[in-house]
């Protein structure tokens, strides 16, 4: 099944056939259901003057399987932007002393007017709402937020700093609860300021002490399985982003965060949704979220290239809900996003299981989730987003994928859950916001590692794996490095150690998605200096010893400037091994000229990067091959270009990469496996 084949037989060609046998069947018999009126609907608005791509019909127009029906412009019953969400319990006692709002508040102006340096004028304002959160009732902190805002113009992801703060998604009774927790002992104080406000300089990266988490690496957590030479087929979806409130016809290259919206406008050419400069294709953009019918397509379009009964199971690394502003979430809207989104995945991929992952949009506020001991003793039972894990895991329970005990589990574990599938692989799915840099509670006891108690997890995990000597892969979706932006350097350093201890003898893949784009991270060994006594530097790693890959999956959603697409992988049987990879995109540059979603062939991984054509057929696609990739990318410029247009599933908007220091950064970002590795390479805005 490697490689393209022809289409069986063209969409839109069938859809149009289908049609009239629905009409005739309708005419002849009276009988019709609302999904094939629909249909017929949809239809006949292609034959009159409006192009397809324009039909402002507001549910999807391709089918939908027996799945929810899905909506447009928040139509239907999708969730009004306005709805309001619970918010969680505060931590502080609620008994306020004598000293008032106004005091803290005069505080903190006497250290923004005084001539200290920005950080410690960051540094010195949190310690004194660290205070403020542990003595005042929550309304006293949210107030000075927005106070704050106001006066200083942070940035924020809101209309306004009320709506962010205390309003419709508002986010300030999270941070009263992060505040009553920071300590400047543990760097908190730094680590909020140099990631939130850019003011303080990056905090150094611990070093691990692996005898707290794991056994020291036996001889046979070294040896490689031998291929069996016999595959099966893996689907690799990522970061759907359905978006329900899709506008047909409105801005798609908007100068604001989300396009495609009825608010959207572009500044610079004094355009928006009644005189778009590019009316959104109901088909998806650029620089949208993906509209019902793209996200539809993508499951439709497989056919086209492979059996979707030849897939043993699929995993979703993550993320279903759309890029909106914090105060356009709610809990209502997260809840809708994930039950349309898994109900879609089962109409369409029937009895293939799918093993899925929390991604950070898959939460309410984005991105933030608490540690189970915010509140000593109460056994996660309180934590403030128990409700979303236990959503979460009903729905993969309901749909069959995991079992009743994975689900509890998951419901009680921030959503991780670890599974054997049909073929023996054990899947090992972690909430990877607990290293997500927009994760608020990831900035208090900064310098441990793993203060959710998820990488522990993962550990007994793998130490159960490697007494069975069963393979394992490891699913998350954000990713463990590359270039430093996302991942924190505390808990993936600790991450990098996991994975070096049970690589290659037990970890055969790990999988992630977030970027949106086609990606690659290679683990290596450790370098003999690398340890400090019983203390590991993780940043000393020896990159003539490649051990583990990272796969990092495309998107489905366009968003930022790429194309939709997936990837189908040829696994082997026993091994786990990835031994080929093909990737399949749709060019939604092109989406106002379509009838429906033109999903193409894009590439074969082994095809494209076996450059010398010196790797045997029968070997993996694992580190060692993928590290030669990286040494014949810094003396091969057009490889380079290729894998940066890959990246982006070979969307036009490609930005160029075609001078050496953009390719060595590159493959700086390829061999980085943790946050910290990744900070360390060149500049990610330098020139090239
Ligand atoms: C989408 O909704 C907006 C109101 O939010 C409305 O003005 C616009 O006409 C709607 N668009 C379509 C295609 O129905
Ligand atoms: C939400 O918006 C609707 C109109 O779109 C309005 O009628 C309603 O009062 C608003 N609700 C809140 C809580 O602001
Ligand atoms: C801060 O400085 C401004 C003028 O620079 C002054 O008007 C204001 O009173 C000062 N505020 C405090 C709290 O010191
Ligand atoms: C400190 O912050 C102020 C306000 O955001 C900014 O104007 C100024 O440039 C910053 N100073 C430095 C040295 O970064
Ligand atoms: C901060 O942490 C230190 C060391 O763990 C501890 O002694 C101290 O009590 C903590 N301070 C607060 C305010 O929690
Ligand atoms: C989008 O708009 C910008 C101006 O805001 C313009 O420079 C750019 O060429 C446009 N891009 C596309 C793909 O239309
Ligand atoms: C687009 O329409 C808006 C609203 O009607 C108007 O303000 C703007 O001037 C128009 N822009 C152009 C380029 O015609
Ligand atoms: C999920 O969707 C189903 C229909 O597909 C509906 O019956 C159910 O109420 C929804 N549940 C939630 C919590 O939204
Ligand atoms: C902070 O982390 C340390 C381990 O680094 C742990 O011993 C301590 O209990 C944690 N503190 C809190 C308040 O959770
Ligand atoms: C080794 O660890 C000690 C602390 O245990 C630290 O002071 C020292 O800088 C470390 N040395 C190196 C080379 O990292
Ligand atoms: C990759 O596969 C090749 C060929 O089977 C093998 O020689 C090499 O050791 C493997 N590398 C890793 C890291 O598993
Ligand atoms: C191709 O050969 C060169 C020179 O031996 C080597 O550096 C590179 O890693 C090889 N690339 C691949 C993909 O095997």
């Amino acid at each position: 099944m490697a490689g393209p084949s022809p289409a069986k037989f063209p969409i839109s060609l069938l859809l149009f056939l289908l049609s009239f046998t629905i009409l005739t069947i309708m005419l002849l018999r009276n009988v019709g259901s609302l999904v094939l009126l629909q249909y017929v609907t949809s239809t006949l608005a292609a034959t009159n003057s409006t192009p397809e791509a324009l039909n402002p019909q507001l549910t999807n127009a391709i089918g939908d399987n027996g799945g929810p029906v899905l909506y447009y412009n928040g139509s239907g019953d999708v969730p009004p932007y306005n709805e309001t969400s619970p918010i969680p319990t505060p931590l502080t006692p609620l008994n306020p002393s004598n000293e008032t709002e106004d005091y803290y508040y005069n505080q903190i102006l006497a250290i923004i007017n005084s001539t200290e340096s920005n950080c410690t004028k960051c540094m010195s304002t949190t310690n004194i709402m660290h205070e403020a959160a542990l003595t005042q009732p929550v309304s006293v902190i949210t107030d000075m937020l927005i106070r704050a805002c106001s006066l200083t113009h942070f940035p924020i992801y809101a209309t306004t700093c009320t709506s962010e703060f205390s309003g419709i998604g508002g986010i300030g009774p999270y941070w009263a609860q992060l505040y009553a927790k920071m300590n400047g002992s543990t760097g908190d104080y730094q680590a909020w300021c140099y990631y939130n406000y850019d003011t303080c300089s990056v905090p150094p990266t611990i070093e691990i002490d692996e005898s707290f988490y794991f056994s020291p690496k036996p001889v046979k957590a070294s040896i490689i399985p031998e291929p069996s030479g016999e595959t099966i087929n893996v689907l690799h979806i990522s970061d759907w982003h359905l978006d329900p409130r899709y506008d047909i016809g409105s801005e798609a290259n908007c100068s604001q965060y989300l396009c495609c919206r009825p608010y959207s406008t572009n500044t610079a050419l004094d355009t928006g949704v009644s005189n778009a400069s590019v009316p959104a294709s109901r088909f998806g953009y650029l620089y949208c979220d993906s509209p019902p019918d793209l996200a539809l397509s993508s499951f439709k379009s497989m056919p086209q290239f492979f059996d979707i009964e030849d897939i043993s199971f699929a995993i979703f690394t993550g993320d279903i809900v759309s890029h909106d502003n914090d105060d356009q979430l709610s809990r209502a809207y997260i809840e809708y996003e994930e039950n349309v989104t898994y109900a879609v995945f089962k109409a369409e991929m029937g009895n293939v299981p799918i093993y899925p992952t929390l991604g950070n949009h898959d939460s309410l506020p984005e991105a933030y989730n608490t540690p189970n001991n915010i509140f000593p003793g109460a056994g996660g039972k309180d934590n403030a987003f128990s409700w979303n894990y236990e959503f979460l895991s009903s729905l993969w329970l309901q749909d069959g994928w995991i079992t009743a005990s994975e689900a509890h589990g998951a419901s009680l574990h921030y959503g991780a859950y670890a599974h054997t599938t049909a073929q023996g692989l054990r899947i090992i799915s972690i909430n990877t916001d607990f290293w997500y840099v927009d994760n608020v509670f990831n900035y208090f006891n900064f310098t441990n590692p793993d203060q959710s108690g998820i990488l522990k997890y993962l550990v007994k995990e793998l130490e159960a794996c490697e007494a069975r000597s069963q393979r394992a892969w490891i699913i998350g979706h954000v990713l463990s490095g590359y270039d430093g932006t996302n991942a924190l350097p505390n808990p993936t350093a600790l991450f990098y150690s996991i994975v070096r201890r049970f690589s290659p003898a037990t970890i055969a893949g790990i999988f992630f998605g977030h970027t949106h784009e086609d990606q690659l991270q290679i683990f290596y060994d450790y370098l003999p200096t690398s340890l400090n006594g019983t203390l590991r530097n993780t940043n000393a790693i020896d990159i003539s010893a490649p051990l583990t890959m990272g796969f990092i999956g495309p998107s489905i959603t366009p968003l930022t400037g790429n194309n939709a697409g997936y990837q189908l992988y040829q696994v082997d049987a026993k091994t786990f091994e990835i031994m080929g990879i093909q990737t399949y995109f749709a060019n939604v540059s092109e989406s106002l000229t379509w009838t429906s979603p033109v999903w193409e062939f894009e590439y074969d991984a082994r095809t494209t990067y076996n450059v010398n054509g010196t790797w045997p057929k029968t070997s993996p696609l694992n580190a060692t091959f993928w590290n030669d990739v990286t040494y014949s990318m810094l003396s091969n410029q057009s490889l380079v270009e290729t894998y940066n247009l890959l990246e982006t599933k070979s969307s036009v908007v490609t930005k160029n990469c075609s001078t050496k220091a953009c390719g060595a950064q590159k493959v700086c970002y390829i061999r980085s496996g943790s946050g910290g590795q990744g900070y360390a390479c060149p500049y990610k805005d330098g020139p090239f």
